[in-house]
């Protein structure tokens, strides 16, 4: 692990209703970026939201945006989301696409490309693609929705990601709290994703720095 852990709350967990104070609430905190679930209600059995919603908090906040596609057709939807001022568009490996195709689409438009498996898929999969990303994804829930119980078989995927690549962004999501994101982290992740534990904290400081710890 080279560089420090980066903390990426999920705005799943955010109340919808008062979406600026919420993006405050996370700066103030700390968080090092905004993690943002888009779901496609084919891909994962849930709808979330979309660009609109992306656009127009996009000026509201000076967090990076870290975006994760649980869609069918990322191809057809990297040029738009690039649009918003996403810094990083992470898709799935189990989407319709071809990974290389989708990761040079992310790069044509100045973005970080990463990759993301679901519980189901072993990390060998991922092998051919890491010299082309900036981030792997390993999915600790199957994806869809927050607050779920974290699964430990990401952390043996998580060491077989960092034996094979030393530097490369290795962020995990779902079930994360203080002692699954320490697991995490001393398995070789260096990003943790974290939606109901960093939102729905009294003082989400706290939180954040316990993920840190
Ligand atoms: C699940 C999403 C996660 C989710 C995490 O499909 O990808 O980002 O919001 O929520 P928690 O941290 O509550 O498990
Ligand atoms: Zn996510």
């Amino acid at each position: 692990m080279l560089n420090s852990t980066i903390i990426s709350p999920s705005l799943l967990a955010a109340d919808f209703s008062k979406l600026d104070r919420e993006l405050e609430r996370m700066e103030k905190a700390g968080a090092d970026c905004l993690h943002l679930d888009v779901m496609d209600g084919v891909f994962v059995p849930n709808i979330s939201f979309g660009v609109p919603i992306i656009s127009s908090i996009r000026p509201a906040t000076k967090m990076p945006f870290d975006l994760h596609l649980m869609i069918t057709n990322p191809l057809q939807y990297i040029e738009v989301f690039a649009k918003t001022g996403c810094d990083m568009i992470t898709f799935h490996l189990e989407s319709q696409s071809d990974p290389a195709v989708v990761i040079d689409a992310i790069h044509t438009f100045g973005k970080k490309a990463g990759l993301s498996i679901r519980p189901g898929t072993p990390a060998e999969d991922l092998l051919p693609f890491l010299d082309k990303l900036e981030l792997v994804l390993i999915m600790s829930v199957e994806p869809g929705f927050g607050g779920q119980k974290f699964m430990e078989s990401c952390l043996s995927k998580i060491r077989t990601i960092r034996n094979h690549a030393p530097n490369l962004r290795i962020s995990v999501d779902g079930g994360i709290n203080a002692e699954t994101g320490k697991r995490c982290r001393e398995a070789g992740a260096d990003m943790l994703v974290a939606g109901s534990y960093v939102f729905g904290a009294e003082n989400p400081a706290q939180a954040i720095s316990s993920l840190r710890k």
